[in-house]
């Protein structure tokens, strides 16, 4: 009797030695105050060895030269939460370390340099109730929602036509269009819709009323895909450089 309770305390023991033990190497490791600086080498390193085996693509354009660590933010979870993290990548992930010391990039990394009052779709506003449905479908609540990085594209959607998700019932008193809005919902001509407006309202761009005077397709497509973007260079609010 006496001697197994020995045992358990023992045991107990040694694994409070063990918790401290990893915790402490955990945190000598890798620790936050330290790490998180502004000209970390740490990270950069990480970084840099990372984008040696993952094929990074090109920035989308306007960001080459930013900095790593503008978007990818030192990972600041509790040591619960990144020996958690550690666990999971060392069983499901090999060699792969950007949840551990990394967190995902979000939105309000981008918002610092790109926030804008300007922006007639705001992801904000799609927290509300009503897009519940929509924000399923179509993260337009989130920047990464349409926007991805290192694959060169100015927009990862495959659809130009995402419009339809939330303005099917759009209805306009006086339409100045030779072809009304109406027909062209009527007849499903979502893919119309860049060709006069661009999404953020952040060109400095006029709507023409004609059809045949929108934006292609095409030119549409080769946006998406990196290229120049149709809707002239003119903009209200630029991104921050830094
Ligand atoms: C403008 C923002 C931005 C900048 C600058 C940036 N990245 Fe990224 N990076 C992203 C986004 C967005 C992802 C997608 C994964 C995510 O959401 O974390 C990503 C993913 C990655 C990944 C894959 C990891 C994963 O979780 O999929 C690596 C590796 C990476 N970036 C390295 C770098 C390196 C190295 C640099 C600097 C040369 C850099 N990044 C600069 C935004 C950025
Ligand atoms: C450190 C500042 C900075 C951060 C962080 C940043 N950007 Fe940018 N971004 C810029 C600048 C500067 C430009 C070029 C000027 C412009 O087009 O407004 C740009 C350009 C862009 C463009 C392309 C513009 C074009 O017409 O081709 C997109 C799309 C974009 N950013 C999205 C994002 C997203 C999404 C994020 C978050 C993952 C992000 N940016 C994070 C500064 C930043
Ligand atoms: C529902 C999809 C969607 C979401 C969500 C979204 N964008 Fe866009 N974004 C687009 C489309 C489509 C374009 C191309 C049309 C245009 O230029 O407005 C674009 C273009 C851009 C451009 C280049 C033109 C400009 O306005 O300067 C920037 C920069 C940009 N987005 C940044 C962001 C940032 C930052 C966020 C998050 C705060 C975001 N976007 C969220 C779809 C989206
Ligand atoms: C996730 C939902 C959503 C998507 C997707 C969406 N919109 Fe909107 N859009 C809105 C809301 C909400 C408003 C604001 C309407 C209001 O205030 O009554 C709006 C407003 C507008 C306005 C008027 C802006 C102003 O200044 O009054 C235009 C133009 C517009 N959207 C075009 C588009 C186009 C083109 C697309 C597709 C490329 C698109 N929208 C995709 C929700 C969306
Ligand atoms: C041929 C060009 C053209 C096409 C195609 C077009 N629009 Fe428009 N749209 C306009 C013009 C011009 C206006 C008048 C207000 C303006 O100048 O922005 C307008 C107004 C609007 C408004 C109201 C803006 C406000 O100020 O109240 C919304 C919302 C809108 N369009 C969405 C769409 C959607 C969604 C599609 C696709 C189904 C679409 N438009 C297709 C040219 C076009």
């Amino acid at each position: 009797m006496k001697f197994r309770n020995i045992n358990i305390i023992s045991i107990v023991a040694a694994c409070i030695i063990l918790i401290i033990g990893l915790a402490a190497a955990l945190m000598a490791f890798n620790n936050p105050a330290k790490a998180f600086n502004e000209n970390n080498s740490r990270n950069n390193t990480i970084l840099a060895s990372l984008s040696e085996f993952h094929t990074l693509g090109n920035f989308v354009d306007g960001h080459d030269g930013l900095a790593c660590r503008e978007c990818h933010k030192y990972s600041d979870g509790s040591i619960r939460q990144q020996i958690q993290a550690l666990a999971k990548n060392a069983l499901f992930d090999a060699g792969y370390q950007v949840d551990f010391a990394f967190r995902k990039v979000s939105s309000s990394e981008c918002l610092k340099c790109h926030e804008r009052n300007n922006d007639r779709h705001p992801i904000y506003r799609f927290n509300e109730p009503r897009f519940i449905e929509v924000v399923k479908i179509l993260p337009a609540n989130k920047c990464l929602g349409c926007h991805s990085e290192h694959n060169a594209k100015t927009v990862n959607l495959d659809s130009l036509g995402f419009c339809a998700s939330c303005h099917s019932e759009l209805f306009l008193k006086n339409d100045p269009l030779d072809i009304s809005h109406a027909e062209i919902i009527k007849t499903n001509d979502w893919n119309s819709c860049l060709g006069c407006h661009d999404f953020h309202g952040n060109h400095k761009f006029k709507s023409p009323s004609l059809y045949d005077e929108s934006v292609s397709v095409q030119a549409i497509k080769d946006y998406f895909d990196g290229g120049k973007s149709p809707y002239g260079t003119s903009k209200i609010s630029e991104g921050l450089k830094k």
